[in-house]
């Protein structure tokens, strides 16, 4: 692999190409891929971008400052890293290079279920850094809870539980390569599972066990139980409705995502920047709202806080920088996103996340 000059990389965009040299074609595609015809998948991007924003001048905004909270904890800017399933694929030292990197940036590492290295490796990894844990809720409710109660003891800071996955979308990218999710998993240790190989057939063990184990009737009454397995806050990934919006308060999660799971689930729906305000509106500020799905630029940062979230999730471009350059390639990723996000904030006239404002941004 040739050595990649991080610091000439100026933009989050610059990874994805030299992670596609590195990758293994079909571990690519099931990354940089969505459902059927990837309709929502461009259309999480470019909603960004159609978005247009209004300055306020005379601020002085000599000293400014891009920390908040989320959930209450200290981040060093409105930014976590998204739930990715297998950060393997993209380098030998897995989710423990990403976790460090976030650590070393101050912002949150959200493990998968599905991460090549386990709940405790991780925690291990970043004795200070804050890590939260995606819930994938098991067909075996003794697995669902020994997961979450491995991650409180572990010292998560949350639960984030995916309610937009109760079967994987139609991906045509992994049908027609044959990739197959399979382990190492690390949370799944007593599965035997196999090195990471991709010319297993479709319904081969790992999307098929992924599938076979997911609890496929969950439904909002099964949340109290979840909750009452820790004393963790509980945030819902994937709420695209006001009307769930509602119905999630109602059921006292403490944060929702709104996401359409990187466009990889449903095809064909709003990008999430686009569903934010209803979402926003509904909660009434009754718990903490996030987005994902295309993130790409601080602007992108910038834009959500002033529509209402208190933080953003960040997905692909991170896998693509954790096989660029490891540790430090998420390391560049993130400083890149930081710059970015207190000269757009500079430019905004606002000094703080807080100063963000709806009349920010149409
Ligand atoms: C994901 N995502 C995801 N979400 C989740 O809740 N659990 C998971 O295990 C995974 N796995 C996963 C793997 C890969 C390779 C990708 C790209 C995504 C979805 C992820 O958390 C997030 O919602 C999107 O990736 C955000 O969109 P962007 O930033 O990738 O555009
Ligand atoms: C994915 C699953 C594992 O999106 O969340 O691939």
């Amino acid at each position: 692999m040739v050595e990649t000059d991080l610091d000439a990389l100026i933009a989050l965009a610059a990874f994805e190409p030299l992670a596609r040299a590195v990758m293994d074609p079909a571990a690519f595609d099931y990354v940089a891929g969505g459902a059927w015809d990837e309709v929502s998948l461009g259309e999480n991007e470019a909603a960004w971008p159609r978005r247009r924003l209004w300055p306020r001048v005379l601020v002085d905004v000599g000293s400014v400052d891009p920390s908040t909270t989320l959930l209450g904890r200290p981040v060093a800017m409105p930014v976590a890293i998204a739930p990715m399933a297998a950060h393997g694929l993209a380098h030998p030292d897995a989710e423990l290079a990403t976790a460090r990197a976030a650590a070393a940036a101050g912002v949150p590492f959200t493990l998968s279920t599905m991460s090549t290295r386990s709940i405790e490796e991780v925690a291990d990894a970043i004795p200070s850094g804050t890590a939260w844990f995606q819930l994938y809720t098991q067909a075996d409710p003794t697995r669902t809870r020994s997961l979450v109660e491995r991650a409180a003891a572990a010292g998560y800071a949350a639960i984030v539980l995916t309610v937009d996955l109760p079967r994987l979308g139609y991906r045509q990218r992994d049908r027609r390569s044959g990739f197959d999710l399979r382990g190492p998993h690390g949370n799944f240790a007593d599965d035997g599972t196999v090195p990471p190989t991709h010319a297993a057939g479709l319904h081969a063990p790992g999307f098929a066990r992924l599938e076979e184990q997911l609890l496929t009737r969950l439904t909002w009454a099964d949340l109290a139980v979840i909750r009452s397995w820790s004393t963790l806050p509980l945030v819902l990934k994937g709420i695209m409705t006001a009307e769930d919006a509602v119905l999630a308060v109602d059921h006292g999660v403490d944060g929702v995502v709104v996401s359409n799971h990187g466009a990889r689930q449903l095809d064909r729906t709003s990008a999430p920047i686009d569903a934010l305000e209803a979402v926003v509106d509904a909660v009434a500020g009754r718990a903490e709202v996030w987005v994902d799905g295309g993130v790409r630029r601080g602007l992108d940062v910038a834009i959500a806080l002033a529509l209402g979230a208190r933080g953003v999730l960040i997905g692909r471009p991170i896998f693509w920088a954790l096989a660029a350059g490891g540790q430090a390639g998420v390391e560049r990723a993130l400083a890149i996103l930081r710059e970015e996000f207190e000269i757009a904030l500079a430019l905004l006239g606002a000094r703080t996340p807080a100063d963000l404002t709806r009349g920010h941004v149409s």
